[in-house]
């Protein structure tokens, strides 16, 4: 699948459809969750250069870095903490528009003004979350939102 790797062109719906087929393929080929999501942050990073692309896994009771595209960031986050935590607790995608309006916000780069953060449930439980922060304020929106859940429920 690496070798095979397609950056997508043209509008952010097509981007989309090409990665997510993308993804697909690379998941029916490798079971390895830390591989898989270290893939997904690269093939995330290098369609839509993002700021920051990452994972943070469910570790006994807080969050830990996982694979990621980006600056170095904070290796730990507590349940209901940050936007990350937040996710988690609420079991469900948290698009933040401006960062600096968010209560609790964690900065790990004061470049970040935009953020997404999607949960990644394996049956009921969230096994980790997908965090996507941006430099431009309001960059995610509800298209965002819905492809970059379809993605990670492929993991
Ligand atoms: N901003 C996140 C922390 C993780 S970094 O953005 C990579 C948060 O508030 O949870």
């Amino acid at each position: 699948m690496a070798e095979n790797f397609v950056v997508a062109t043209g509008d952010k719906r097509a981007k989309y459809e090409l990665l997510y087929r993308q993804v697909e393929a690379l998941v029916e080929g490798e079971s390895d969750a830390i591989a898989n999501m270290a893939n997904v942050a690269a093939m995330i990073d290098a369609t839509f250069h993002f700021w920051w692309t990452g994972f943070y896994r469910v570790v006994e009771g807080e969050l830990i870095l996982g694979p990621f595209q980006g600056p170095v960031a904070c290796s730990r986050i507590a349940y209901g903490r940050g936007v990350c935590g937040t996710a988690w607790c609420e079991r469900r995608s948290v698009v933040v528009e401006d960062v600096e309006l968010f209560e609790g916000h964690i900065a790990c780069s004061s470049a970040s003004r935009s953020e997404i953060v999607v949960p990644i449930f394996h049956g009921d439980d969230v096994v980790a979350v997908l965090d996507i922060d941006s430099e431009h304020l309001a960059m995610f929106d509800d298209m965002d939102r819905e492809w970059l859940e379809r993605i990670v429920a492929l993991l």
